[in-house]
């Protein structure tokens, strides 16, 4: 005898997608929301969303610093850092760094003549105003602890760039 197999059980209906909850977050002083993928790294934020293209896409695997920001004044790799865990937390970008003047690293960068192509100098900047936040006069081994690439190797420049910032800091004349 042919025993019938139980008729399978209804599968339930999908529940319904929750909307996504707006994820809030400050850049350059000013509020955003993000009420997209929170996967989505910070770049495309900036660059797609924003038009902050200062900060630029290089390996996107967290490797050259050309996407670097400051989140809560840390340095940071946007490419890397979904929009979840950057939102409630405050960015700054290149294009944050001026106010009224540039800013010292800016106005070292200029004397200098740091950039060759530039496509790196962005991240470079904000990573030499977080090394001098932290460090005013900083060493030889903190610049080279930077570890962002330049392909086109101004790193000469970028240790010169940075000690004259730090003059330029320390004497207050910027
Ligand atoms: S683009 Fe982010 S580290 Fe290279
Ligand atoms: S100035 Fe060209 S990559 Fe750094």
């Amino acid at each position: 005898m042919t025993r019938h197999a139980d008729p399978p059980a209804e599968s339930p209906a999908p529940a319904p997608r929750r909307p996504l909850e707006p994820l809030p977050i400050t850049i350059n002083g000013k509020p955003y929301f993000h009420d997209g993928d929170p996967a989505m790294p910070l770049l495309w934020f900036l660059r797609d969303m924003l038009r902050l293209t200062g900060t630029k896409y290089g390996c996107g695997i967290g490797a050259c610093g050309a996407c670097t920001v400051l989140v809560d004044g840390k340095v940071a790799r946007a490419c890397m850092l979904p929009m979840s865990a950057a939102a409630h937390h405050t960015i700054t970008t290149i294009e944050g760094l001026e106010g009224d003047a540039l800013h010292p690293v800016q106005q070292a960068w200029i004397e200098e003549d740091v950039a060759q192509c530039g496509y790196c100098q962005a991240g470079q900047i904000m990573a030499a105003v977080e090394l001098l936040q932290r460090k005013p006069k900083p060493g030889d081994d903190d610049v080279a602890a930077i570890g962002n690439l330049c392909r086109c190797g101004t790193y000469p420049r970028i240790r010169r760039a940075i000690a004259r910032a730090s003059e330029l800091m320390r004497s207050g004349k910027k």
